[in-house]
């Protein structure tokens, strides 16, 4: 089937069945997508496909025919793409990364839709999980993104009323996803490694 991802045009063999997280980084080696729970869990595998955030890892890729899908390395060709990563470097938001292309994907869908999202729309909107709790940073990127301040996130977690409850949630939505991934884990990661084996690429 063809698969337009980036703004390019791919002739792919997996089949329709393959979700499409393992399309793009083993098929297409594209690897600044990211596996994380393989449950629609965390949201490290989120690209856009027309303009909406979508956790890859549980979407078949079947069900990307005539849509565009973007990914992380193109997320700079957009503008708005472009000031989420400026905002990002400058409130230095990644700690080990792993998560943050996800991130970055979610932040730029919602400012796409919404140029000034509310605390409400971003809270509501950035819910992919961070092991490294760069929860605050993310915040006060998003607020500066918004049209606020762009207050540094340590002042912007201690005067926004909303951080605990928002923090509170997110972890507790962390501990759910945790017992989730212990559950699918073992299932998860030998599936992960038989779709490696068969492209017979190295994961990045
Ligand atoms: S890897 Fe897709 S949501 Fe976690
Ligand atoms: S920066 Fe490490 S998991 Fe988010």
């Amino acid at each position: 089937m063809e698969l337009q991802i980036n703004d390019k045009t791919y002739q792919i063999t997996s089949d329709a069945e393959t979700p499409l997280l393992w399309v793009i980084r083993d098929e297409l080696g594209m690897t600044g997508t990211k596996y994380g729970c393989g449950l629609a869990q965390c949201g490290a595998c989120s690209v856009m496909v027309d303009g909406e955030v979508l956790r890859s890892c549980v979407m078949p890729v079947g069900a990307m025919a005539g849509r565009k899908v973007t990914t992380i390395e193109a997320v700079t060709a957009d503008p708005v793409g472009q000031k989420v990563v400026d905002a990002w470097v400058r409130h230095q938001v990644p700690q080990c990364g792993y998560c943050q292309s996800g991130q970055v994907m979610a932040a730029t869908a919602l400012l796409k839709q919404v140029a000034q999202p509310s605390d409400e729309q971003i809270v509501g909107a950035m819910v992919n999980l961070c092991r490294c709790g760069t929860y605050n940073a993310i915040k006060a990127a998003m607020h500066e993104l918004s049209g606020g301040t762009g207050a540094p996130a340590a002042a912007a977690a201690a005067t926004t009323p909303a951080a605990p409850a928002a923090a509170d949630g997110i972890n507790k939505a962390a501990v759910a996803a945790a017992a989730v991934v212990g559950v699918g884990a073992v299932a998860a990661i030998q599936w992960s490694k038989t779709q490696k084996a068969r492209a017979g690429k190295e994961q990045a």
